[in-house]
């Protein structure tokens, strides 16, 4: 809970630009939004890991939409609440979050920054964010000390019911709190920036070699490579391999990847706890419009049955209040913290969440919505539309 006066006092004490006569001992104090923290990303990563983190998949047309769509939404702030006390709390399957901020899965992060995985879970455990890992849910519990959701895509995991049972007995016993089922890749996409940059899979995982005196990357053995059919040795998921999963656990489970009213239906009527309304930060399929816009379909489907997250080109609290305002229960970000990240490693992952965060609170007291559930479709407009 913020209060204004301590709130305000905190600002002061941890941002010496507050007081210009203080010198800035901490660089991470320095970047004041989101946007400042990709600038020094950018300047200080490779290209190429740059563009792994940044690009988008193929014209880029929705990674361009998912932030140009909050544009066209507008907040209608109410006059005389009192908001002297903002509270962003929230509980989502019997966990208790302090805000509606939660972090998104991500592989490469030891591209962005060394050990990244495990600076990230490190950042998470200090900010109290729950996270979505694609890492080790032990390394990431031992890092952060959780919450913790598994990030489950198409691997070997889901081909039958042994293999799926194992491993989700396994989760349990590790202590993960819920599984995210990232259903929106069955293939990977043409990246072309990757494809360009010539850029080996493998290093998404171990990070980007050193480039030699001539400044050049060691030739890739895997590149990403344009016009290869696609196929897959295994029948991909469906929703049978939900419904079996939904059978084999009660942990939370949750479809990351819903962008239409129909799959929204599927997931309640298949047992689903929760969707995240997601386009994976617009590196798979183009042109599928800004997740903002997919989210009011997939909310009147659900009929406030499930919770439903969302994310995509979430960077300013005002973004985070237009989501919650569209029927969003919590908002997921992953480049933001990744930006964090590499710009100044486990500090510049908390400072980021804490940016997002206190813009939010500060967003809500200006808008007159002193707590999450005074949040309403009420409190936004989409251009055009009638009040
Ligand atoms: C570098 C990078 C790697 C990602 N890796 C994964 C992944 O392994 N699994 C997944 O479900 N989503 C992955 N995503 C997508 C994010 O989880 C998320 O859906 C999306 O990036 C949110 O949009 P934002 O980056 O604009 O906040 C990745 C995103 C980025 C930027």
């Amino acid at each position: 809970m913020f209060g204004a006066a301590p709130f305000l006092g905190a600002q002061q004490e941890r941002n010496p630009q507050a007081n210009p006569s203080i010198p800035s001992p901490d660089p991470v104090m320095e970047p004041i939004n989101v946007f400042d923290f990709a600038k020094i990303a950018k300047q200080k990563l490779d290209p190429v890991a740059w563009d792994y983190l940044d690009g988008g998949s193929e014209d880029e047309v929705s990674l361009h939409d998912n932030r140009a769509a909050f544009n066209r939404i507008i907040i209608r702030p109410r006059a005389l609440v009192d908001v002297h006390k903002i509270d962003l709390s929230l509980e989502l399957f019997g966990i208790k979050l302090d805000y509606p901020i939660i972090l998104d899965p991500a592989g490469g992060k030891n591209c962005f920054f060394p050990d990244g995985e495990n600076t990230v879970a490190r950042a998470a455990g200090r900010a109290k964010a729950l996270q979505i890992t694609n890492g080790g849910i032990q390394k990431t519990l031992e890092a952060g000390k959780g919450p913790v959701w598994f990030q489950l895509t198409t691997g070997g995991e889901l081909r039958n019911t042994q293999t799926m049972r194992a491993f989700v007995k396994r989760l349990e016993a590790q202590g993960c709190s819920g599984i995210c089922f990232t259903t929106d890749i069955m293939y990977v996409s043409h990246r072309e920036r990757e494809m360009r940059n010539k850029l080996e899979r493998s290093w998404c995982e171990t990070g980007l070699p050193k480039r030699d005196a001539n400044g050049k990357l060691p030739p890739a053995q895997h590149p990403w490579v344009a016009g290869i059919f696609p196929s897959r040795p295994f029948p991909t998921p469906t929703w049978d391999s939900v419904r079996e999963l939904r059978s084999l656990t009660s942990l939370p489970i949750l479809l990351k990847g819903i962008l239409t009213a129909e799959d929204a239906t599927l997931a309640v009527e298949n047992g689903v706890s929760g969707v995240i309304v997601s386009n994976h930060g617009a590196r798979q399929l183009d042109q599928v419009g800004a997740t903002i816009e997919a989210l009011p379909e997939v909310v009147r489907a659900v009929n406030g049955k499930i919770p439903v997250l969302v994310d995509g080109g979430f960077r300013r609290g005002t973004d985070i209040l237009k989501g919650l305002a569209l029927g969003a229960k919590a908002i997921c970000v992953a480049r933001p913290y990744l930006y964090g990240l590499a710009a100044f490693g486990q500090p510049g992952v908390e400072r980021v969440i804490e940016l997002l965060r206190t813009e939010l609170a500060l967003d809500m007291g200006l808008a007159g919505v002193p707590n999450l559930s005074s949040i309403t479709r009420n409190l936004v407009r989409i251009r055009g539309e009638q009040a």
